[in-house]
């Protein structure tokens, strides 16, 4: 596997390349989640890269980008391990030089959720995912359906910006106790880490209790009672959506999704669940 930083770098290994290139993004900390998309990369392409840039301008003022796991060593040993081809590791000069101004804001489906819990949120991702599309030009790029609302602002500007780049999604890997594998995970305390598996738990239920013709409100609001009871403190949101527009839905119809965020002790987790 090559190991590229600058962009003059990584021009000369992307133009090295023969046949097609997946890309997948990720912010590092690796772990088997980011591998799932690897191996979806493997089977849609003959070559893979991987990026690994803990984006600042995706992190609100009061978050975790300072403290941000960086594994970096590990990391690339786990994608030389997964057979990846390359892996761009850009510094924050690289991506961001003096002078840089632009920033793409995409509206509709980012406006919601995590759009509205991180203001600035999904511009930060756009940008950087743009940037990076760009940069390494592959012909497919690949992410997890754990940041579903991230995936739809990505096919939404792919879309409309004729990005020339299919977009492939992964189903969410969990653990054994269905929490969703995340970076963010090692922030937990045993004590958490055993109460956080109510997150996933409560969108199960919900699920059940939709499917059965039980009415939206009240499965939601079962769902959140069952947050708080597990000692999660802060509830940003739980609701149904529509899969492709992320609007609430009240009605069930359709392609739907559960989606939540809640915090429990000092972190932030993000689930979601096809409905
Ligand atoms: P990061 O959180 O590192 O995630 C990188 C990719 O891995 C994303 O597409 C994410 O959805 C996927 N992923 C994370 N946990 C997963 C899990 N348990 N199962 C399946 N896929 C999972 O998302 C980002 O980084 C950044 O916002 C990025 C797109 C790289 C832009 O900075």
């Amino acid at each position: 596997m090559q190991i590229v930083r600058s962009s003059e770098e990584l021009a000369l290994a992307r133009a090295a390349i023969a046949g097609s290139l997946a890309l997948v993004p990720t912010m590092g900390a690796l772990h088997v989640g980011h591998l799932a998309l690897v191996e979806e990369a493997k089977r849609r392409a003959d070559n893979v890269a991987a990026s690994l840039f803990v984006n600042p301008t995706q992190f609100g003022a009061n978050e975790d980008f300072g403290r941000y796991p960086r594994r970096e060593a590990e990391d690339a040993r786990m994608l030389e391990e997964a057979a990846c081809a390359l892996l761009w590791i850009p510094s924050v000069e690289d991506i961001y030089p003096e002078g840089f101004s632009t920033s793409i804001h995409v509206g509709g489906v980012s406006d919601r959720w995590e759009g509205e819990a991180r203001p600035g949120h999904f511009d930060g991702v756009a940008t950087v995912v743009a940037k990076l599309l760009l940069s390494v030009r592959p012909d497919v790029a690949v992410f997890g359906e754990k940041d579903f609302q991230q995936l739809a602002v990505i096919r939404r500007m792919v879309a409309d910006l004729n990005i020339p780049v299919e977009i492939a999604a992964v189903p969410t890997v969990r653990e054994e106790d269905g929490l969703a594998l995340s970076s963010r995970n090692a922030y937990l305390s045993q004590d958490e880490r055993s109460r956080a598996a109510a997150l996933p738990r409560a969108l199960a239920e919900a699920r059940t209790a939709i499917l059965s013709g039980a009415p939206v409100n009240d499965a939601l609001r079962h769902a959140k009672q069952a947050l708080v009871d597990a000692g999660f403190l802060r509830i940003d949101y739980l609701a149904l959506v529509d899969a492709a527009t992320l609007e609430p839905v009240e009605t069930p119809a359709g392609d739907m999704r559960l989606i939540a965020a809640a915090i429990i002790g000092a972190t932030r987790l993000i689930d979601n669940l096809a409905v």
